[in-house]
């Protein structure tokens, strides 16, 4: 497989993980030990983010966040920034997930201001798209990642300090996917999307597909030019699937 962009495996554990949960962690970082060929990283909930980088010292796995606030700090309860994900030794963080962007209405406005309060901390900002199954089959999931892109891309972004996910939502946890051929077209519209918005940064910024990954087809998937890599939900919170995902690059 030759590429021009490393690539890059992420696991979003979501709302999913406790203290018991490490093993995991240091499972996946012993399958990572292996492969040489690919960055790995996962996303815990906040509550296990420091333990998590503490455990994850000195392995090639890398650890981030799920979400970030806009805001440095202050007087916003419940939510954390991404001074405070980089504090915690994160090193990313998930902005504009479907989940949030359907469970808190987040928009376009703020996952931009998400975006650059990653990259204002020194966080890769991990920035997701997708449209619903009802926009697909209408014929406007172009429009509507198009629009996604141009709304949620902050300035700031470079090839290094951003990734863009594409996950369709009818994807998501239901082990469906859309063909090869829709992945393709679609990364490919998304790169001419970033090239038109941003240039040159288009040609090394990473593209990622979500949405159903597993081991079963994640050598298809990822055999896509254009696809930089997979982020992950179900199947990475088990150290035996999610190896048999980023095993591909080994
Ligand atoms: P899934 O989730 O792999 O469980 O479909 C992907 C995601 O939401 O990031």
């Amino acid at each position: 497989m030759s590429r021009d962009r490393r690539p890059i495996v992420i696991g979003n554990w979501k709302m999913n993980g406790l203290g018991a949960s490490g093993a995991e962690l240091m499972a996946t970082a012993e399958a990572a030990a292996g492969v040489s060929a690919c960055d790995v990283m996962i996303c815990p909930p906040a509550t296990l983010l420091a333990g998590f980088a503490e455990s994850a010292k000195g392995t090639s796995v890398a650890v981030g966040a799920q979400d970030c606030h806009p805001a440095e700090s202050g007087a916003h309860t419940g939510d954390i920034s991404a001074e405070m994900v980089a504090d915690a030794g994160g090193r990313a963080v998930i902005v504009g997930h479907s989940e949030r962007r359907a469970d808190h209405g987040e928009g376009d406005e703020l996952v931009r201001a998400k975006a650059e309060a990653a990259h204002r901390a020194g966080l890769t900002a991990i920035i997701c798209v997708g449209e619903t199954e009802h926009q697909r089959d209408s014929g406007d999931a172009e429009s509507v990642v198009g629009e996604q892109l141009s709304g949620s891309l902050p300035q700031s972004i470079t090839a290094e300090n951003t990734i863009i996910a594409y996950e369709p939502v009818w994807a998501i946890g239901t082990g469906r996917t859309p063909t090869l051929e829709d992945i393709e077209a679609m990364h490919g519209f998304i790169r001419r999307v970033v090239s038109e918005l941003r240039g040159d940064v288009s040609t090394g910024v990473r593209l990622l597909y979500g949405g159903s990954v597993k081991p079963g087809n994640a050598k298809d998937i990822l055999n896509i030019s254009d696809v930089d890599g997979a982020l992950v939900g179900g199947a990475s919170l088990k150290a035996s699937d999610f190896s048999g995902i980023f095993s591909v690059f080994s």
